[in-house]
């Protein structure tokens, strides 16, 4: 795939640092000299910054330091300039409190690394969660030809030859744990077998989602985010990435010229089919905003899980395969295949060709990991979007992961005005609940959290659990992993700490849930919640938003469903 060249040498932006007779451009040539370059490093050659998220705090990075010298083989070979710049690297296992607190830092630290320096187009090097957004977030600001790179997924996890998968069997065996129904050993074992190579969780949790959304949206070279890190496809796909980023600078081909409305609603529908992440909603919201199309939401999403179903058999949603089998199944192209009808096929790629050129003839190759249509795991997509007088801005549901028992529910609430005191009363023997109660926690949304943390999967009670429930209903602000499970309804907008309806409910109030209609009401007048609200007063602001990013976060931050972008960000200008 290689291009002819389409622009002038002289038109490069980096030719600004580098081409002009005066003292600032020798300022840029000697220093660069300085690092043992040359012209015949620079001169009439674009200058690709490859931004990459690897530290030594970011385990699915790991193989990033070696993999980004991938990267540079594949730009030197097509006649590029490397320029390797490290990137905040937001690890979910270890940043604390939320890597969602995060993400538009990495956006801003994105967009304006690729602003102030000598560069042309960019590689953008993420997987793990958060990172996949956050890069492509900044670089559709900037607007400089970007092409991203997955992590890709690490290898399955194993247990007494069991298969483990990231997250949801952590979450899983915890459970079996605190019923004693595994020992102590157990435990430390799945702890020791859960992660075993370098790559993003395996289960289809935010990272594979976001990847694979990424790709969808044309953003990647196809079939890439389905290739396990640790394969060496990986590697000759990294290559190929740096290749591919130079031809696409000599092409102009930026992420604006890219994105297009449909490449959203494919991107949706994609998500739709995969089982994805809750985490989607917020993140497709943002990015399609940033790239100006400010009227994809929430609708788009309940238009598309009404039609589109989940055929990934991938945990959670599926109960048996990972990451690893979808790859060898056929990976995303197969899997956008088999849902061409519900795609528009004419969107444009990094390629330079069109969604439906990219996935042409992409074959299934094991059609219980990733299923015929006609026999899909779920009948409708993997989110619902519900509203009602508990949510007038929506909120989201995972059926597809949820007791069926569940989608239609009436029960009475229990309240928690905030993770603190939830976790201090959860495991109380005198705890007032049964599997019918509604379990409620407020103050953890984008700016009573602050960062929306993943609150959302509230643990089930010490005392329920021992007799053996495993789900029940929770609501709440925050968001929950993508690899959590249950019967979790998430992103209540407005939140609580700014008043919305969520802060009026008390112990005791009914509440239904009725996903087949998409509603979620509070059983309580319209008189006695107007009664309510007048006697409401806003809680104190969280911890740490008086200064610093966190208080930044806390004034500038939008709700779930226009993104959680900062308001200053807002919609990409020319
Ligand atoms: Fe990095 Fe899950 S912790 S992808």
């Amino acid at each position: 795939m290689t291009t002819s060249r389409t622009r002038d040498p002289k038109s490069l932006r980096s030719a600004r640092w580098f081409a002009p007779d005066d003292l600032r451009a020798f300022g840029h040539r000697s220093r660069a000299m300085q690092m043992g370059l040359g012209p015949e490093d620079w001169v009439g050659k674009p200058v690709i910054a490859i931004l990459n998220t690897w530290s030594e705090a970011q385990p699915c990075h790991m193989h990033f330091k070696s993999r980004v010298e991938d990267v540079k083989r594949g730009i030197l070979q097509a006649g590029g300039f490397p320029m390797e710049l490290p990137a905040l690297s937001l690890s979910e296992s270890f940043l604390k409190p939320t890597t969602m607190l995060y993400r538009n830092l990495l956006a801003m630290d994105a967009e304006e690394l690729l602003r102030g320096h000598p560069v042309d187009g960019v590689v953008l090097m993420g997987g793990c969660d958060k990172t996949t957004p956050a890069l492509l977030l900044g670089a559709i600001s900037m607007n400089l030809p970007a092409i991203y790179l997955p992590a890709g997924p690490m290898l399955r996890g194993n247990w007494k030859g069991k298969t483990l998968g990231s997250g949801s069997d952590a979450w899983k065996y915890w459970d079996e744990r605190r019923a004693g129904t595994i020992s102590d050993k157990d435990w430390l074992d799945v702890e020791a077998g859960i992660a075993r190579s370098y790559g993003t969780c395996m289960t289809m949790g935010t990272a594979a989602t976001m990847m694979a959304m990424a790709e969808t949206l044309g953003m990647s070279l196809p079939g890439a985010s389905s290739i396990p890190a640790a394969d060496a496809n990986h590697i000759r796909m990294a290559a190929a990435t740096g290749r591919r980023i130079v031809d696409m600078v000599w092409e102009d081909l930026t992420p604006r010229k890219i994105l297009r409305k449909e490449s959203f609603l494919n991107a949706i529908a994609a998500a739709m089919a995969v089982g994805c992440s809750t985490n989607a909603i917020i993140h497709l919201v943002a990015l399609a905003r940033r790239a100006g199309h400010a009227d994809v939401g929430l609708d788009d999403f309940e238009r598309a899980s009404r039609k589109v179903p989940v055929i990934a058999n991938i945990r959670p949603s599926g109960d048996t395969y990972l990451m690893e089998d979808f790859f060898y199944a056929g990976g995303l192209p197969a899997l956008l295949e088999q849902i061409r009808e519900h795609l528009d096929l004419a969107a444009p790629t990094v390629t330079g060709r069109s969604l439906g050129e990219n996935i042409a003839g992409a074959e299934i190759h094991d059609t219980d990991v990733i299923r015929p249509i006609a026999n899909p795991i779920y009948r409708e997509g993997a989110l619902a979007v519900l509203r009602g007088n508990l949510a007038p801005d929506g909120c989201v549901i995972k059926p597809s992961a949820c007791a069926p028992k569940f989608l239609k529910h009436t029960g009475p609430a229990l309240v928690f005005d905030d993770y603190p005191s939830m976790k201090a009363a959860i495991d109380r023997d005198d705890l007032d609940v049964t599997e019918d109660t509604v379990l409620i926690l407020r103050n953890a949304g984008p700016q009573g959290g602050p960062g929306m943390p993943e609150w959302g999967m509230l643990p089930i009670p010490q005392k329920l659990v021992q007799q053996g429930v495993r789900d029940m209903v929770r609501i709440s602000d925050a968001r929950m992993s993508g690899t959590s499970y249950g019967a979790c309804i998430l992103h209540v907008s407005p939140e609580s700490y700014v008043g919305g309806p969520l802060a009026l409910v008390r112990t005791g109030d009914r509440i239904t849930l009725d996903v087949p209609n998409r509603k979620l009401e509070l059983h309580v007048t319209a008189r006695e919640l107007a009664q309510r609200r007048k006697a409401w007063k806003p809680p104190a602001p969280p911890a740490g938003s008086g200064r610093g990013y966190t208080g930044l976060f806390h004034r500038e931050v939008l709700q779930a469903d226009e993104g959680v972008d900062f308001r200053f960000l807002g919609p990409a200008k020319p």
